[in-house]
């Protein structure tokens, strides 16, 4: 973590594995984190697939000072400011290409069902970068795209989410084409949004409407809420 010096990365003041027990002392942040984020009523389609794509620039970071995190997952994703979310929890990160189950501490604790890789699950194999990409295709996909209530763009995440979510790790997107994917699909919504400039407000009143009344529901704010009207 030292090598990300806090960019992308939760920062590190002091680590002393000496100490009984071990610790190490990192910055505070008290935004919330991603799920949390994800829930606001105010969060929209666009401003999900914008902090989606800050998030695949942060995995980025790690992959380049070669560290796979290996435990990407909403949870896991803090905020420094309100447009600057960070990964946190390195817990059972890899420092370079290395092979699992090189102790009990990893034998233990593998990630999180749902968001790991296949290959996460399996002893003396190497696990690198693809686990993480592993991890946004399921985030981009479970978090942000099931949610969504636009058939076209529904279906065109869960095709970007596949490529990532592949069985065998080399046949997976790279973390480039993801975020390429994803920088297009958030320009489909920028036009819709520059093309009819009420929408977004449209869709805030609705939301608030549908709470007022007590519908629950767990749907992303959407551009498209004409429909829902
Ligand atoms: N630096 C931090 N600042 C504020 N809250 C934190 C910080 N690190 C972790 N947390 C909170 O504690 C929870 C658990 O921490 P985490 O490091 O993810 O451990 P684990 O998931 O292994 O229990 C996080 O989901 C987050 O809500
Ligand atoms: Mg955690």
């Amino acid at each position: 973590m030292q090598r990300l010096d806090g960019d992308g990365a939760v920062r590190v003041f002091d680590v002393n594995i000496k100490a009984n027990p071990p610790f190490y002392v990192m910055e505070y942040l008290k935004l919330g984190d991603f799920r949390k984020f994800l829930a606001k009523r105010t969060t929209t389609t666009a401003s999900a697939l914008d902090m989606f794509l800050s998030v695949c620039e942060c995995v980025a970071k790690c992959h380049a000072a070669n560290i796979t995190h290996r435990d990407l997952k909403p949870e896991n994703i803090l905020f420094r400011g309100v447009d600057d979310p960070i990964l946190s929890d390195f817990g059972i990160c890899k420092i370079d290409d290395l092979p699992l189950g090189t102790t009990v501490f990893e034998m233990r604790r593998r990630g999180t069902p749902l968001y790991m890789a296949p290959e996460q699950l399996k002893d003396n194999l190497v696990q690198s970068k693809p686990a993480d990409v592993f991890a946004l295709g399921t985030i981009l996909q479970a978090d942000i795209g099931d949610r969504i209530r636009d058939a076209a763009l529904k279906d065109q995440i869960a095709d970007i989410s596949h490529k990532c979510r592949e069985f065998v790790p080399e046949r997976r997107a790279k973390i480039e084409d993801l975020k390429h994917s994803v920088q297009r699909i958030r320009g489909d919504v920028q036009q819709r949004l520059d093309k009819r400039p009420g929408l977004h407000r449209l869709g805030m009143m609705v939301n608030a409407l549908r709470q007022r009344v007590g519908k629950i529901d767990h749907s992303l704010l959407m551009e498209e809420a004409e429909e829902t009207l």
